[in-house]
């Protein structure tokens, strides 16, 4: 599909983006690259499929994200816990430090398949090797297959709903962690002998 196939009358962008803003969110930061990480606040994050374990998100086509994506072809996606909106405001300010700096000041370590960052003290993470990116207009789509996966339930998550943070509703949980490499990808017609 192309550009083309999304042309439209102008869009009131302001009062669009105010209504989509109607609908609640968590928030995440989407990173990629190795040695020189870059990453992006994202709320674009869905799941698609259980099995094969696929994920989607859309990033913006100016962004060096974008680009490092297509480049790499993995990303690693950080669920934010409650605490973390100042992690959200700076991954989401284009006047951010850019290249070995935009890391600096903030914890990571790398995903366990991809290499790709995954920050410290997160509610949830999957590290993901791309399947397909789509045409989204000014957005692209990418689909990625969850290689490995992790969650620390006990944690409240970060939330967006009309242009502000919140945190969601605390549920007390038992305090135990998740995470798990997902099984073979063959359906995806991918290999992961990283396993
Ligand atoms: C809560 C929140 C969610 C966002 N979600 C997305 C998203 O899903 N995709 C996207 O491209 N930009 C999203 N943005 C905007 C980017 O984080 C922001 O434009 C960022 O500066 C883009 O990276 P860049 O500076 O490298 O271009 C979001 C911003 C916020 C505050």
């Amino acid at each position: 599909m192309t550009a083309a196939a999304f042309s439209q009358p102008p869009a009131d962008k302001g009062r669009l983006r105010s209504i989509l803003g109607q609908f609640a969110t968590g928030v995440t930061v989407v990173a990629a690259g190795g040695e020189t990480p870059c990453g992006m606040t994202a709320n674009s994050f869905t799941s698609v499929s259980l099995d094969p374990p696929v994920i989607l998100i859309c990033l913006t086509r100016d962004s060096e994200l974008c680009e490092a994506v297509l480049r790499e072809g993995c990303f690693a996606i950080s669920v934010l816990a409650a605490g973390q909106e100042d992690v959200a405001r700076y991954f989401a300010n284009h006047s951010r430090p850019r290249g070995p700096e935009e890391f600096a000041t903030v914890g990571w370590s790398p995903g366990p398949g991809t290499g790709a960052p995954v920050l410290d003290d997160v509610v949830a993470w999957f590290d993901c090797a791309l399947v397909t990116s789509h045409d989204g207009g000014d957005h692209e789509i990418f689909l990625g297959s969850v290689l490995a996966s992790g969650a620390e339930p006990q944690r409240d998550a970060l939330l967006f709903h009309r242009g502000g943070f919140s945190r969601s509703p605390h549920r007390d949980v038992a305090p135990r962690s998740h995470e798990a490499r997902t099984p073979s990808l063959a359906r995806l017609g991918k290999s992961d002998d990283r396993q």
